[in-house]
Parts: C-alpha cells; structure tokens; sequence
C-alpha cells in the first residue's frame, strides 16, 4: 500500500511533512533578514561606493575639492590624491583623511577614512585636512606624502594582453604590511600615460623622451623621477623587500628638514673600481624617497634628454632605435646618472663636497640640504661588498632589501652583487 492512498499518512511521512514546511519557514526568515539588511544599509548609504559596509554607516560628506595648485591633478586618474604626508617634523601622520582613488590603476589599501586622533563630535571630519600644517598645496614642504608607488611595464607598450604577473608582487606585501594606511598605486601603461600627460604636456620634451624611451627599463625608471616630481611620496621597485616602516626612516631628530631620502647602492671604499661603476660612491634610484616637487627631479629628467641626445648622436641613429649597453642605461636614466644628479644637488648644498668619494665609509644617515643620505645598509644590505651587511642578520639601520631581479637592463651582466671587475 502507497502512504499517501490511505486516510492517515504514515509517521515516517507525516514527519518528512512537517520537516519540510518548517525548512520552508527558516527561508522565509533568512531571506526577510536579508532583504531588511539590504534596505539598512541602503538608506544608511553603505551602497553609495559598493561593498564598503564596515567604514561606511554612517558615512561623512566626502570632501571638497582642493583647491588646487594644480589644475590638472583633479583629472589624474593614476593618481590615489592623498591630501596626508608623513609629518616627519612630528613623526605623525598629519593627515591621511581623503584618499580618492582614482578610477584606473589605483589600489588603496589606506583606510579611506582613518580615524583621526582627536574625536570628531566637534569637528566635521570633512575638513578636518584643512587645518594640516602641510597644506597639499605647497609645492616643496618639508614632508613626504604617505603614498607608495611601484611601477611595471609590459616589454611592449602595445600588448594589450600583458598582465601583471602576481609573483612579481609577493615583496610589496611587505610594503603593505608595514605601512598601513598609505596609498599604495601600482603604475603600468595606463597610469604612466596619464601622469605624463596629465602633469608634463606644457613641456614637449618630457613627452618625447617618454615615448621615445628605447626599452622598458629606461621608461620605468624616467617614470619614477617624473612620478616623485609630480606626486611626491615612496618609489620602490617590485623586487624590494620593506624592512623598517616608512615612518621610521627619517632619524628622530632629522624629522622636519628631510624632503628627499636616497640610499648607497656600492661604496668603493678601500676596494679596487668595479666595471659599470664609475662613481667612488653610487646611490641607488630602486627606492627613493621625496616631497613633491623637488628640483632634484627636474635636473633628473634634464639630465635623462641630454643623455639620451648624446646617445643619439654617438650610435647615429634616433633616440628610440638605441640599443644601450649596460653602463649606456646606467649613465642615461640609471645609478650613475642619478648619482651625478644627487651629488651636485648636494654640492649645491655644501660646496666643500669635492667627490662622492667624501661620502664613503659613511656610517650614520646624513642630512645634507635638505636631502637624508642612507649609509650602504638603509638600502642597500645584504651584498656583498660596500661593507654591506651580509652575514643573515638584519641590521636595525637596514630599512629596505633589494632583490635585484632586474634582469633586463641593458646587458646581461645584473647590477650589484654580480658585477666585480
Ligand atoms: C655619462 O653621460 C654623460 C651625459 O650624457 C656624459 O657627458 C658622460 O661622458 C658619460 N660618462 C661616461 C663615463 O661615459
Ligand atoms: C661640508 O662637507 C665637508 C666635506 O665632506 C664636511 O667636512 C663639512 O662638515 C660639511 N659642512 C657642513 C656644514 O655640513
């Protein structure tokens, strides 16, 4: 006999009934609690900019324009706008409020509305920025802006299948673990485009030397000095790992007179000249960092065009049809053009200063102008020369550690620890 013929369902049945409409009631309650949730956080705006429920209900007015210095800088789209810097004369973050991050390229991992020290029953937050002693307008403020960049290219600018691979990012975890609530932007094609046009198109130079760079290597790193001109705050290279966080780079009391932080990448010391190397001492251009708009960046870029127009003239063809050897890359958009650049910077600052030679053996960050100078271990540990720290420990001076993956410049030859004459 079938259960459902006879005038009483069977127990075994009666019960799968009864089951089942139950289940039917639990649904019905989680899909009404949802639905409420929806309508919650719907009126209480948490829909507004996406999936943002934590940081968002209720959320502040987002903050007015600036008011710019630079009109251009509102349509920057590569551009996470950080009205903060690090307040290195107090060691705080003045202000980190108002990271807009633009629609392409940008990835923030700040806290888009960090909460500000002081409770802000009193004061809207809105304009709480305003009334930071480092205004983002001022062009060169003793301050480097909380901002970290990195940059990668495709080999060729017209691939537009080219990803980015996710284990040439491993290392900015480090980046990010240590330096929360920084901007983070990784510059590629796209971004680098737009910076250029966006801060650079009233100087026709600037733009041809971009696109006429002859490989990615020269590109990338004209890119940096360009991006620290226009935007300020930490290049790195992908290959690098951070050690120390960004704020404890400037030396406690330093802070307030740095706007610019390079390391030593080789010191010759008592050792014999190395291949590729034609300075005493060289700085590294794998990290730097700097306020906005220091002039150190344009004579950088100055430098890049000539070089590039020496180049050019030397090998008799145009600028983009080079093939550069290693010490050619080094010497146009690389170290040793940048440590040209850097040193009479710091000539300028103290005219005593003959040689790089007369920073060798440097052991103690140094404040020259206003520019920090790193001894070899800031940047520059774990090689094997330079009095350079390599014996596994980590020195607590060593605040980055750079990987030297960078196989594509120039030769074949890599940079650093491989190049003994
Ligand atoms: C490096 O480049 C500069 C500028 O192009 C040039 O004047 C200088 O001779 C070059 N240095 C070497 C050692 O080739
Ligand atoms: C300038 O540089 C010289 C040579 O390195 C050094 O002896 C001197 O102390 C420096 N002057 C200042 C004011 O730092």
């Amino acid at each position: 006999m079938l259960p459902n013929e006879g005038p009483a369902p069977s127990l075994p049945a009666q019960l799968l009934h009864s089951i089942t409409r139950r289940r039917h009631r639990v649904y019905g309650l989680i899909g009404g609690a949802f639905v409420l949730l929806a309508v919650t956080v719907w009126v209480y705006g948490g829909f507004e900019t996406g999936i943002d429920f934590f940081t968002s209900v209720p959320r502040p007015a987002p903050p007015p324009p600036v008011p710019n210095h630079d009109a251009s800088a509102n349509h920057d789209a590569i551009t996470a706008t950080t009205h903060g810097a690090i307040d290195v004369m107090s060691g705080a973050h003045s202000s980190t409020a108002g990271a807009i991050p633009g629609p392409t390229q940008t990835e923030t991992h700040a806290n888009e509305h960090p909460v500000p020290d002081p409770p802000q029953e009193t004061n809207p937050p809105t304009d709480d920025w305003r009334h930071s002693n480092h205004s983002p307008a001022a062009s060169v403020t003793p301050g480097i802006p909380t901002k970290i960049w990195q940059i990668l290219l495709p080999k060729k600018p017209d691939d537009r299948k080219w990803r980015a691979d996710p284990k040439s990012l491993e290392d900015t975890a480090s980046w990010l673990a240590l330096n929360t609530d920084y901007t983070y932007t990784l510059v590629s094609q796209k971004g680098g485009e737009e910076l250029v046009r966006n801060h650079f198109s009233s100087d026709p130079r600037i733009m041809q030397a971009y696109h006429n760079m002859p490989n990615v290597g020269m590109k990338s790193d004209l890119l940096r000095y360009l991006l620290l001109e226009a935007e300020g705050g930490v290049y790195t290279d992908t290959d690098t790992i951070a050690l120390q966080p960004i704020d404890k780079w400037v030396p406690a009391d330093l802070r307030g007179k740095v706007a610019v932080v390079v390391g030593i990448e080789f010191d010759r010391l008592d050792g014999v000249a190395w291949a590729d190397i034609n300075h005493w001492v060289q700085f590294c251009q794998w990290t730097i960092a700097a306020a906005p708009g220091h002039p150190l960046f344009r004579k950088m870029v100055d430098r890049i065009i000539a070089s590039l127009d020496d180049l050019s003239a030397l090998h008799k063809v145009p600028i983009q049809d080079l093939k550069p050897k290693s010490f050619e890359v080094m010497n146009s958009t690389g170290p040793a053009a940048f440590t040209d650049v850097v040193f009479e910077q710091l000539q300028e600052y103290n005219s005593s200063l003959k040689d790089t030679q007369d920073l060798s053996g440097m052991t103690e960050p140094q404040l020259i102008g206003d520019i920090l100078v790193l001894p070899i271990d800031g940047f520059g540990m774990g090689q094997q020369h330079s009095h350079s720290t390599n014996d596994g420990t980590i020195p607590e001076s060593a605040l980055v550690k750079h990987r030297f993956n960078g196989g594509w410049r120039g030769g074949k030859r890599r940079r650093g620890e491989k190049w003994r004459a």
